[in-house]
């Protein structure tokens, strides 16, 4: 049940059907007082449940008759004493604050189930206690009667708002209350034809690139870092802009799948922690780009030039190397699994804890 709704249709319900509620209901009223606040969250809350209706005739003469006739009583106490012995005296109040707080939560979940009660004040204290045998350490606040409500209830009457709360200084009127920027909205391209687009000093960090052709496109100066680009085409084909492109793209964190790189050229690209997935590099150039980190799967860089690119701790797998070129690249615990490396060209590259150890891997 919605919140408002609970609230409004909460009634103080004081006749009952014969229903029953089972342990597992009490158990959600149960739960829903204790997710109250509570002072310094000491919940010094205790709920007895009368259920049992031999118990709940021990009422009689303790508070009026036809409390007992709810299918459940919750003798609801308060553990007063950890909480004052721990603040003192100004911490009189806590227990009651905490309890009522309880209370309001119950009768909130009661009405969310199509239940109703009551918080009752007037019992015999003295006589109650004894009745239960409830602990020194338990004071009890308040009797708190709960069932299936055995007809409508009117709403009650409420003061106005002015009768009951007044302004201290000033208040915002509607619409003034958030002076706060409106925060930027996420950018998203789908199916959407880009070609030979420049994208100039673009903060384009968590952008969604989703069926774009990019052919062409030139990037400067761009944050892409954490964008999603999934079946996007940065061929740039015959008209290649790699000086343009030079020194820009900041795709750390980037999501690459089923992308169409071939021929493109990411130069000075920082590329750490992208994933690149089922992508194609085919006689792509990536020269001095940082791919730290990066993962790898699935990719196709036949013929593709790999120039100075820093790999270490990437993670390159089910991937065609075949034919790449490799050069004064950093492969340093770069983890190689299922990856094509026929014909491949590795030159001046580090490739000890990577390339090495896939072929010995292999061999074996
Ligand atoms: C602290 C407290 C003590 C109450 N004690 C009694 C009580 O002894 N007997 C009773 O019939 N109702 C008792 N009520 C219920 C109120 O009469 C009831 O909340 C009020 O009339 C408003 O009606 P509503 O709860 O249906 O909105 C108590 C309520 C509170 C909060």
């Amino acid at each position: 049940m919605e919140l408002q709704k609970a609230l409004e249709s909460r009634r103080s319900t004081r006749a009952f059907t014969e229903r029953k509620l089972t342990r597992a209901e009490i158990e959600k009223l149960l739960r829903a007082a204790t997710l109250a606040p509570s002072a310094c969250n000491m919940q010094s809350w205790y709920f007895y449940v009368l259920a049992d209706e031999a118990e709940r005739a021990k009422l009689k003469g303790i508070c009026a008759d036809w409390i007992a006739s709810a299918p459940v009583v919750f003798i609801v106490c308060t553990d007063r004493n950890g909480i004052v012995s721990r603040f003192g005296s100004r911490a009189e109040k806590f227990p009651v604050q905490d309890t009522a707080l309880a209370m309001e939560n119950l009768l909130l979940k009661a009405a969310d189930m199509g239940l109703g009660g009551c918080i009752i004040g007037a019992y015999k204290q003295e006589e109650c206690t004894k009745a239960f045998n409830i602990p020194e350490n338990h004071r009890i606040v308040a009797l708190l009667p709960v069932g299936e409500p055995a007809r409508e209830i009117p709403a009650t009457e409420r003061k106005p708002l002015a009768e009951v709360s007044s302004y201290i200084g000033a208040v915002p009127e509607d619409g003034e209350a958030d002076t706060r920027k409106p925060e930027a909205k996420q950018t998203q391209f789908r199916h959407t034809s880009l070609p030979a687009a420049l994208f100039e000093g673009v903060n384009m960090r968590d952008a969604v690139f989703d069926g774009v052709d990019m052919s062409n496109a030139a990037f400067r100066d761009v944050d892409m870092s954490n964008a999603v680009f999934g079946d996007a085409d940065f061929d740039p084909g015959e008209d290649e802009n790699i000086e343009e492109a030079e020194g820009a793209v900041n795709f750390s964190g980037a999501k690459f799948c089923g992308v169409n790189m071939a021929t493109a050229a990411f130069d000075g690209a920082v590329m750490t922690r992208s994933r690149l997935n089922h992508c194609s590099l085919e006689e792509s150039v990536l020269t001095d780009v940082r791919m730290a980190g990066a993962k790898l799967y699935d990719i196709d860089l036949d013929g593709g030039d790999l120039s100075g690119v820093n790999m270490v701790g990437a993670r390159i797998q089910c991937s065609n190397l075949y034919g790449a070129s490799v050069k004064n690249c950093c492969f340093a615990e770069t983890h190689l699994e299922n990856c094509d490396i026929d014909g491949l060209t590795i030159d001046d590259v580090n490739v000890k804890e990577a390339i090495e150890a896939y072929l010995k891997a292999k061999a074996e």
